[in-house]
């Protein structure tokens, strides 16, 4: 069961004995398709899932920022004024933010809450993201900024980028920022427009944890950043965003295998995304779930960062008959895949498929159909009954 609006208020009156002025959420997401292009200026199609991070809070008038962590149960707390970078976990992600507003001008208030999530950390649904969306969207209310999605979503990426100091794209922020309820978000990360595309009816996106971790500081992330920008400049544009499948093996004397192999997945990738906006829109689920097998390909055999886990898991998704397609979703190396199944069948595709996986690969597996929500949200923080 996912938190409510209520669960947050209760928990915020059993801490302040009142209950909180705001509660935010910021969803965490699952990518259906478009990896590893969001830095290439490319093509993504991702959805923000039933589950979030959620903050319950009250202004202050000391420019402190108070917190209690429910699934920490730790109490932390930072002042606004002369902000400096420590190794002070969770509390980093909303140093950072608050760091990112005030550098963008923005003057802060202070305050003071309670934080609780039901986002899996590491597992590849954008935890960090939602928890700095949620908390650019406690100052935003409490500072009486208003919310502007991709503007908020692109500081919040600063934030990741320069305070946590892991090089992530714009896809997890913006579509936590930006989401709409029942839609996937076809993003273009060079021009920032989003658009709304429906899944197709009668399909249900079930999210595969195959738990297994790997951290996302890890150096494999930024050195395939890196071999995409070698890529580009070797062909002589801005970002591979601008290379199409045909020139790129026109050209493929000029870069070296493995480079090339890197580039060809982002070409490909971004064609596929593309075209799976276009299945959706006609409710071709066939093709979308193709689409989604073709994506799981290229990110093991040409971008590799697959994992053994995570190809079984697939392979164990694909072999249930309510399946259209799947995939790794995410980074990669570990964490979840995502699958499009048919809706009827989904409630025996993960009673079927995470046994069959627990039993292949020993891991203990975690296996949801998710709901696709609203992106970052703040309302009144009543009690409601
Ligand atoms: C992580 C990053 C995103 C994106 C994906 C891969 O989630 O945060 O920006 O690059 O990996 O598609």
């Amino acid at each position: 069961m996912s938190l409510t609006w209520n669960d947050i208020a209760r928990e915020f009156l059993r801490c302040f004995g009142q209950e909180p002025v705001w509660v935010v959420r910021a969803p965490g997401r699952v990518n259906l398709i478009g990896e590893h292009t969001d830095y290439n200026e490319g093509f993504v199609l991702p959805l923000a899932i039933d589950r979030a991070i959620w903050i319950g809070l009250r202004p202050r008038q000391d420019r402190t920022v108070a917190v209690y962590s429910v699934d920490f149960q730790q109490q932390k707390e930072f002042s606004l004024e002369g902000l400096q970078p420590s190794q002070d976990g969770w509390l980093e992600y909303l140093k950072g933010v608050a760091w990112v507003l005030g550098e963008a001008g923005y003057r802060l208030t202070g305050w003071e809450g309670v934080l609780m999530g039901d986002v899996p950390q590491g597992a590849g649904l954008s935890s960090s993201a939602a928890l700095e969306m949620a908390t650019a969207r406690a100052f935003a209310a409490v500072s009486e900024i208003a919310w502007d999605p991709v503007r908020m979503a692109l500081l919040s990426q600063k934030a990741e980028n320069q305070w946590v100091g892991v090089q992530c794209g714009i896809m997890d922020q913006l579509v936590s920022s930006a989401a709409q309820a029942g839609h996937a978000l076809l993003i273009d990360c060079r021009s920032l427009h989003t658009k709304p595309t429906p899944l197709p009816e009668g399909t249900a996106v079930v999210v595969l944890d195959t738990g297994t971790r790997r951290g996302l500081v890890d150096s494999a992330y930024n050195q395939r950043r890196q071999q995409c920008e070698t890529a580009a400049k070797t062909l002589g544009v801005r970002a591979l965003r601008d290379v199409t499948l045909q020139q790129l093996e026109a050209a493929a004397g000029r870069l070296d295998p493995v480079t090339f192999r890197r580039a060809r997945h982002v070409a490909t990738e971004n064609a596929r995304t593309l075209e799976a906006a276009e299945a959706m829109r006609r409710g071709d689920k066939h093709r979308l779930g193709q689409l989604m097998d073709a994506s799981h390909q290229s990110l093991r055999d040409d971008y590799e960062v697959s994992s053994e886990a995570l190809n079984r898991m697939v392979e164990l998704a694909r072999a249930h008959p309510a399946c259209y397609g799947a995939r790794m979703t995410g980074a990669g190396f570990g964490g979840c895949a995502v699958a499009l199944v048919d809706a009827a069948g989904a409630e025996d595709f993960v009673r079927t498929v995470g046994p069959a996986y627990q039993q292949a690969t020993g891991h203990q597996p975690a296996l949801y159909v998710c709901r696709a929500t609203q992106g970052a949200e703040a309302r009144p923080g009543r009690l409601i009954d």
